[in-house]
């Protein structure tokens, strides 16, 4: 794919917040490029895609962890699992610079950042690429007339569906009903199989789970999180 063959997309969230601090401009100059899984400037090595994961990771499982905010739950999940590589998507600047003083206090190596939109990511992975995704309160848009600007549409699921392994596990939390609903209706459209047999199983974290800033703030709110579990069919 050359730079002219990229599809036009609007991003509507924010890609940039307060001014920066000194260290966190820091972070995004001295950190950011080693950490690029190669995203970033694709349009001028067409000849290096897709992206080679087994060069990244050695050859790991990958996960992906879309929107990824201030990143805890991304380096809570690197850490917790040194054994996979895990790669997270970004666009708002200010969280990207976050992530990077997190990793740098928690050293650790198993864990790549596209600091952009995850459909220009999904566009360079490997087909049937990644083991596991989170989506973990992406926004909301709560007004009807924005509802096709939720990451629940095929415009994002097809693509993820497509880098997804037959049997990956896909994890979606949010605390916003009709977030719920649409999820419900779409995902299982893009191919993939809503596990929940009983309340408990979207009514409660998975094991592994460490809440996020913006559950915490929903939670403060008195909304209520639900956790999707979804697998990808074969
Ligand atoms: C409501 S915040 C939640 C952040 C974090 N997951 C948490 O739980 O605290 C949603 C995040 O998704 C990001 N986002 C929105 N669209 C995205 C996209 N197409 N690709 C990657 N991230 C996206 C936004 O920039 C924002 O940081």
């Amino acid at each position: 794919m050359t730079q002219t063959q990229r599809p036009h997309r609007n991003f509507y969230g924010r890609l940039k917040g307060k001014a920066l601090k000194k260290s966190q401009k820091a972070y995004l100059d001295e950190d950011l490029a080693a950490l690029s899984p190669g995203a970033v400037g694709w349009e001028e090595n067409p000849e290096r895609l897709p992206l080679d994961l087994d060069a990244l990771f050695g050859g790991r499982d990958v996960w992906l962890e879309v929107g990824f905010g201030g990143g805890e739950h991304l380096v809570h999940q690197a850490q917790a699992n040194p054994e996979i590589g895990i790669i997270g998507a970004e666009p708002y600047i200010n969280g990207v610079a976050m992530l990077l003083g997190k990793i740098r206090r928690a050293s650790v190596t198993n864990l790549a950042v596209h600091p952009g939109d995850a459909r220009d990511l999904m566009d360079v992975l490997p087909a049937a690429s990644i083991s596991k995704a989170f989506l973990l309160y992406p926004d909301p848009w709560p007004k009807a007339r924005h509802h096709r600007r939720r990451f629940v549409t095929p415009e994002h699921l097809e693509p993820l569906a497509r880098v997804m392994k037959p049997g990956a596990i896909l994890r979606v939390a949010t605390d916003i009903p009709d977030y719920v609903r649409q999820t419900l209706e779409e995902v299982p459209r893009a191919g993939f199989e809503w596990l929940a047999e009983a309340p408990r199983d979207w009514r409660v974290a998975w094991d592994d789970w460490i809440s996020t800033r913006y559950e915490q703030k929903a939670l403060r709110e008195g909304r209520v999180p639900h956790y999707l579990t979804f697998q990808r069919r074969a």
